[in-house]
């Protein structure tokens, strides 16, 4: 890590949500080689994170939950400055048995806990200017089979991002997301780990790909530390997609190379 790069979020406070693994993590991760304080919120307590990094504990879908750990990372750090929504779920369910309760559950995760979160950061972004960034999905924009509420909930995000950018500008926030394609996560690692010839999966998954490999967690991070930095200060209302390239190449019929 340089000099310049552990200065560049130096006096920030970020809360990162779902940061106890995964893309979190990573996210979190780099906001802190970048400079900045950061506090992971998740339903449960990690390990030893590492590069100063601590935990509250967060519920994003209770408003309760989402309040007193934002009251807590002011009492004890003086700000919040930077905002990541990257708590998130995903199953597979079929349309036409969906349970209604399952499809709330997904909402309520995925889209109300954004929508919490970001509403009761405000009052403490508004201070100094601040940035939010949220954790969409190439499903925001694409879809596979039986991902109703998930791609629902990721359009959503996406939705929720431009509008927060032009309610919030004038309080100097920005919010951007970044729409992550395939990321080595425990999230997806079941659709590889499960399937009985695994190493022909890894093959096809980066065949998938013009860079030739899925994601790594850093990935995400990097778009996101930049996102939070004020080399983005012109930036808001976007959604960055950080998918290898996946979405820009449509399929073609296998026989044709594809
Ligand atoms: N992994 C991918 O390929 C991929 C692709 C696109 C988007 N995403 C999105 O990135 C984000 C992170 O995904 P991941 O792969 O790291 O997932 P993950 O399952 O590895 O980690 C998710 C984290 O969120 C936490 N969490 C879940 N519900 C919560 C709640 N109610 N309150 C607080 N914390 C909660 C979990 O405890 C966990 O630490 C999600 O929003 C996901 O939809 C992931």
């Amino acid at each position: 890590m340089s000099e310049m790069e552990s200065v560049r979020l130096k006096d920030r406070v970020a809360l990162v949500t779902g940061g106890a693994q995964g893309i979190g993590r990573a996210i979190a991760e780099r906001l802190a080689d970048a400079g900045a304080t950061v506090v992971v919120g998740d339903l449960r307590e990690p390990g030893d994170l590492g590069l100063g990094i601590t935990w509250q504990p967060l519920d994003v879908t209770s408003a309760t939950s989402v309040q007193a750990c934002i009251d807590r990372i002011v009492e004890l750090h003086g700000s919040l400055t930077i905002v990541v929504n990257n708590a998130g779920i995903m199953f597979e369910q079929d349309f036409e048995t969906h349970p209604e309760e399952s499809w709330n559950q997904m909402l309520a995760v995925n889209l109300t806990g954004p929508f919490l979160v970001a509403k009761h950061a405000t009052p403490h972004l508004k201070v100094a200017g601040g940035a939010i960034v949220n954790i969409g999905s190439i499903e925001g924009f694409s879809r596979n089979p039986d991902h109703v509420a998930y791609s629902a909930s990721k359009a959503g995000v996406h939705g929720l991002t431009g509008a927060l950018a032009v309610d919030l500008g004038k309080f100097g926030i920005r919010c951007n997301a970044v729409a992550p394609g395939w990321i080595d996560t425990d999230l997806n690692a079941s659709y590889v780990d499960d399937h009985p010839d695994r190493d022909e999966v890894v093959r096809q998954l980066a065949q998938l790909h013009p860079v030739g490999h899925i994601g790594d967690p850093n990935d995400v991070g990097d778009v996101v530390v930049w996102l939070a930095s004020d080399e983005s200060k012109f930036v808001t209302g976007q959604v960055i997609t950080a998918d290898g390239g996946r979405l820009s190449r449509p399929p073609l019929p296998p026989i044709m190379g594809s």
